[in-house]
């Protein structure tokens, strides 16, 4: 009998975990002209025996991963809407998810493969062989699980939080219903695309008649490999994104900014976040006829070093008062850094990942972007007037159009033996 981490490839069942044991490496293998087992892995050498457990995020846990974790170099993120009616369906969707993820995440098959030639494999195989490449699974509730077209669908109206409801419309949004709202969604973080996708096919395929894509999308950032001093990632205009984000090693910058603390609404979400995903659409061609000057004030810091115009570090703090020869502010009144600063009291932890799906059909331009991802504690309170000051005043307008928008609960993690979305549905 086959275990979950079992695997077959060319008929010979190998175990996965067995064969990188046996070669005395971690997951770093790679295989190469798979045409038995004796040519099947290639391994880089030199890497130490405890690399495969460096790549495992553990599912198990307080807070679900995919949230404060050093962010991965892929993502692949889908919006589902459940068509079950029922909540014991529902619920025991969250179980096998819960199961399936927590393999998907060490690395492993989610089910064995069929000792029955006759029905199709559990896993669908492409991640055989692959490191489990620091795979996060974030589960997310979006407000229309709990009521749709006026319908309390699985009673659990009295549950829903006041923060989650639908974002207002903002100034300037071209949402299109393809990229918006879900009832759930299904965050996948990897260091590598294939591990990322395998697990949400797979998520997907469990979901069957219970749930069903609504929309995906794929994202990266610059990889480890190509950036080993971990530098800002730079978006697609070229600036450094993601300086001014809270610390997500300090826990108490985390408890303030994005975990849900017990008293600010529903307990079943104590040790959550609230994500908010905007798919934006950036006109790059625009962007690279737009000389070096109007891009820095657009942004308001420098483009190679990042740094906050009128200052040296890109880490420095605002200087929002500081003016340059002309008596203007250095950092111009519309431009992106001061109007999503503020008065520097509302902080989201950005998480974003530049995304490129090729042609924008209806003008014949690259359809390319970002996937804003944002985690918080209270919308209101966060990225709801950050948005209000941004459609209203941001120079970067000018280059950008959001597209889809969508908000989610995401859970808290769950313990061993526990499941996502255990506090919900209990
Ligand atoms: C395509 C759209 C966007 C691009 C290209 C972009 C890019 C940037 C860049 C380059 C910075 C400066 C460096 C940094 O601190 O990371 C920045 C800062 C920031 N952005 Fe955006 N951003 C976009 C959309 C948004 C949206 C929709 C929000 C929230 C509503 C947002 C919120 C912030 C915040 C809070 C900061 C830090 C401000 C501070 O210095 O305190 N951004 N963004």
């Amino acid at each position: 009998m086959n275990t979950p981490e079992d695997s077959t490839l060319n008929g010979t069942k190998i175990s996965r975990r067995n064969i990188l044991k046996t070669a005395g490496v971690g997951g770093v293998g790679v295989i190469l002209g798979a045409s038995g087992l004796g040519g099947l892995l290639s391994l880089k050498e030199g890497k130490a025996a405890s690399s495969e457990t460096k790549e495992i995020i553990p599912f198990y846990d307080k807070h679900q991963g995919g949230i404060t974790t050093k962010t991965q170099n892929h993502i692949y993120f889908v919006s589902l809407d459940v068509t079950t009616s029922k909540k014991e369906e529902l619920v025991k969707l969250f179980k096998d998810w819960t199961k399936a993820a927590a393999l998907l995440t060490e690395g492993k098959a989610v089910g064995p493969l069929s000792s029955n030639e006759f029905l199709p494999p559990k896993d669908t195989g492409e991640a055989a062989g692959l490191s489990p490449s620091n795979l996060t699974i974030t589960f997310g509730v979006g407000p229309s699980l709990f009521v749709k077209d006026n319908q309390d669908r699985f009673g659990l109206k009295q549950k829903q939080s006041k923060e989650l409801v639908d974002l207002p419309k903002f100034p300037l949004d071209a949402l299109e219903e393809a990229w918006t709202g879900g009832d759930i969604c299904i965050q996948a973080c990897a260091d590598d695309l294939q591990v990322a996708f395998h697990a949400v096919r797979n998520l997907i395929r469990i979901a069957r008649g219970k749930a069903a894509l609504h929309w995906a999308q794929t994202g990266f950032q610059r990889t480890k490999q190509s950036d080993p001093k971990n530098e800002t990632p730079r978006n697609l205009f070229g600036f450094k994104d993601g300086t001014a984000n809270p610390d997500v090693n300090s826990e108490k910058q985390m408890n303030e900014t994005v975990w849900v603390q017990p008293g600010d609404g529903p307990n079943w979400l104590v040790n959550g976040s609230y994500l908010v995903v905007r798919r934006i659409q950036m006109f790059i061609e625009v962007w690279d006829r737009t000389n070096l000057r109007e891009q820095e004030n657009t942004f308001g810091r420098y483009r190679d070093s990042g740094a906050p115009l009128g200052q040296k570090d890109e880490f420095e703090r605002l200087d929002l008062e500081k003016k340059n020869e002309q008596g203007e502010y250095s950092i111009p009144v519309d431009s992106h850094t001061r109007q999503s600063h503020g008065d520097g009291s509302q902080k989201i932890l950005r998480r974003a990942y530049s995304y490129s799906d090729g042609m924008d059909m209806k003008t014949g331009s690259f359809d390319a972007g970002l996937l804003f991802l944002c985690f918080q504690r209270t919308p209101s309170k966060q990225f709801i007037p950050i948005q209000n000051r941004l459609a209203k005043m941001d120079k970067l307008n000018e280059y950008t159009s959001h597209r889809g928008s969508a908000i989610f609960a995401c859970l808290p993690g769950a313990k061993q033996g526990g499941f996502i979305g255990e506090t919900l549905f209990n």
